[in-house]
């Protein structure tokens, strides 16, 4: 299918250094000695170049990248700069161009010796651009060294059509096209807010949502344009797995977007997660979820996730899954062989990050895997410590609305 798109041009803030439109960072491999490095700029900066420096050092070592046109023709280049061979667990300083705004980023350490976190959510930007920065700024002030992005991220395919029958997503959304500002404004904020107390740019991970995807379900990469032409991983083929040293592993799904949930993508999480068997946190971050706190369990896409993935991540025992898509908060219990089991895996989500009015959740007698479930706006805070991992689920105010460490 064709991808519409229609275009605004964003607002941008002149100053003496140059500072481009949209900065962000990822990872592709090892994210104790890489950091992929992304900006955006108008036609006419076609430089590639990233200088940086390890805090400490004086020297500034430059660094080459490409560029590419921003899908549907709109009027910015999408640079990429994959820093390697960097030292774990340490600051570096780097610009885009020896005129241009010095911003600060930290490798991950190699090994787990002092406690680790990080923040999870999806579902950003779903109304205004208030609501989004409520979040993300409470989201930057637990001063992670990460955050997992669970899809429907800027909300490009327009979600007005929800209410409509499945089938019509498809053919709305090539009438409609894409709506390209809403990444640029989703990513201006990020780069706005997305930043330590200590002024570290906090590195993403996303995974595809259905609104990030014309057609929602069932499509190929060719309908989410910005989607891969915006984030290295998790790379053409949907999904992902980035390891961190072997303390930690996190497996990026495409809940049947467009890359079937079933066939290839389900035996490559199973030869994935069996290959981490030995490491001591493992995580999935996908759209749709196993055990909804809204939808009918029976929803196609919860019932093919759960028929797929679950055995696998009971069979090779996954620390936790973090699922989006219901728009409120859930924590199930440990979930084995369809019941309650304390060898299980706990599902922990619904992703409501930027949406200011979040669904009201099942009653939990009405879910019997549902132990936690609010209506609130909120994003999820995970920190490592040894063996241990302590989990909070923290609203757009700051407040604490749930709390489990095991
Ligand atoms: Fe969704």
């Amino acid at each position: 299918m064709m991808v519409l798109c229609h275009f605004a041009t964003p607002s941008i803030l002149f100053s003496t250094l140059y500072d481009p439109v949209a900065l962000y960072l990822t990872w592709q491999r090892s994210p104790d000695t890489t950091m992929t490095i992304r900006w955006i700029t108008p036609l006419d900066r076609q430089q590639d170049t990233v200088e940086y420096r390890a805090e400490g050092s004086p020297l500034w070592i430059s660094c080459e990248g490409q560029h590419a046109e921003m899908p549907c023709d709109a009027p910015y280049f999408i640079h990429s700069v994959e820093l390697t061979n960097l030292l774990p667990g340490t600051n570096y300083f780097f610009r885009t161009g020896e005129d241009a705004f010095i911003y600060k980023f930290q490798t991950m350490p190699s090994e787990l010796l002092t406690p680790l976190n990080f923040v999870v959510g999806g579902d950003m930007y779903h109304d205004s651009l208030d609501v989004l920065h409520e979040t993300n700024l409470q989201a930057a002030k637990t001063n992670p060294l990460f955050a997992l992005v669970g899809g429907d991220v800027a909300y490009a395919a327009d979600k007005k059509v929800g209410v409509l029958p499945r089938w019509t997503h498809a053919w709305i959304d090539l009438l409609v096209g894409q709506k390209p500002d809403r990444w640029l404004e989703w990513l201006i904020a990020w780069k706005q807010d997305m930043v330590t107390p200590d002024g570290r740019l906090i590195p993403m991970l996303p995974v595809l949502g259905n609104h990030d995807t014309s057609g929602r379900f069932g499509q190929t990469p060719a309908q989410a344009p910005f989607f891969y032409a915006l984030f290295a991983t998790p790379g053409l083929q949907g999904y992902n797995v980035i390891d961190f040293g072997n303390y930690m592993s996190i497996v990026l799904l495409d809940s049947g977007h467009t890359h079937p949930i079933n066939g290839q993508q389900t035996a490559w999480l199973a030869s994935t997660l069996a290959q981490r068997q030995e490491v001591m946190h493992t995580f999935a971050i996908y759209h749709v979820p196993a055990f909804p706190s809204v939808r009918k369990s029976n929803d196609e896409y919860c019932s093919q996730v759960r028929k797929n993935w679950t055995p696998l991540f009971e069979q090779f025992h996954l620390t936790s899954a973090f699922e989006n898509h219901d728009h409120c908060y859930k924590r199930t219990f440990p979930i084995k062989n369809g019941q309650i089991d304390r060898a299980g895996v706990i599902y922990i989500g619904d992703g409501a990050w930027g949406v200011e009015h979040p669904r009201k959740p099942r009653k939990l007698i009405q879910k019997w895997y549902l132990a936690h479930t609010a209506s609130e706006r909120h994003f999820i805070s995970v920190t490592l410590k040894g063996d241990r991992r302590h989990v909070k689920a923290i609203n757009s105010k700051g407040k604490i609305i749930d709390e489990i460490e095991w």
